[in-house]
């Protein structure tokens, strides 16, 4: 296993969502997730759990599941329909298909949990407050662990549609109560290639000093 530079991992890290049935060696799996835990977490609370879902029959449960509600998505037009589609985004949607059709068949299903409750900011006047800190505690750690299967040319991809069916989750895979389940990442060794991304450049998107209206305006 060879390193690749921060930058590089950076720009490359995309959604991989056709992913071979290899599995991937524990210690991968274990220095991903080590990756994962070193990112910051609110107060440093680091109230974060993974659950690293292998079992056939878990991952069946949980295809079925979130093909169930892709497929509901597509009848509410949430998902488009491919002919609807710009073909510069057709490719996405093919994999994301793809990915709802077969996530039984990936070889870790890895499950990133936090906490329901961020006590400090239980009494802010703010109701944003307490559901953003939670989730600004585990997705900097999911980005960690997309950037370091990304560097040890594992592919992966942050999907939350088991929102859907979280409590159905939580209950089959014993999580308690009191934890979310804030991403559901599939993990594989890719068929595809990493990067590049397509993101609206970092000059498109900054105001310097005030915020800027206009039409060139982010
Ligand atoms: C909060 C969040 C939720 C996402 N949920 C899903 C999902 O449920 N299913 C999926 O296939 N991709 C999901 N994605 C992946 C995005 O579609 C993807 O990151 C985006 O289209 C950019 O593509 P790229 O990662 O290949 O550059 C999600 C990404 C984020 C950040």
């Amino acid at each position: 296993m060879s390193d690749i530079g921060l930058f590089e991992a950076i720009y490359s890290t995309r959604s991989m969502r056709r992913l071979k049935p290899d599995p991937i060696p524990r210690e991968v799996m274990e220095k991903i997730i080590e990756a994962g835990v070193h990112a910051p977490s609110g107060s440093n609370f680091q109230n974060w759990a993974f659950v690293v879902v292998e079992a056939t029959d878990d991952k069946r449960f949980i295809r079925d599941r979130y093909l169930k509600y892709y497929r509901e998505l597509e009848r509410l037009g949430s998902i488009p329909s491919m002919d609807a589609i710009p073909e510069d985004r057709r490719r996405m949607f093919a994999t994301a298909t793809h990915l709802a059709e077969h996530m039984d068949e990936v070889p870790v299903l890895l499950l990133a949990c936090t906490g329901t409750d961020f006590p400090t900011y239980a009494d802010a006047n703010n109701p944003r407050s307490v559901t953003a800190t939670l989730h600004a505690s585990i997705y900097p750690a999911v980005q960690n662990i997309l950037l370091a299967a990304r560097a040890l040319g594992v592919g992966a991809t942050l999907t939350t549609l088991h929102y859907f069916f979280e409590n159905e989750l939580k209950e089959r895979l014993g999580i308690p109560s009191d934890k979310e389940v804030a991403g559901l990442i599939p993990m594989g060794y890719p068929h595809g290639r990493f990067g590049p991304t397509t993101r609206r450049s970092g000059q498109d998107v900054t105001h310097w000093g005030r915020w800027q209206t206009g039409p060139d305006s982010a």
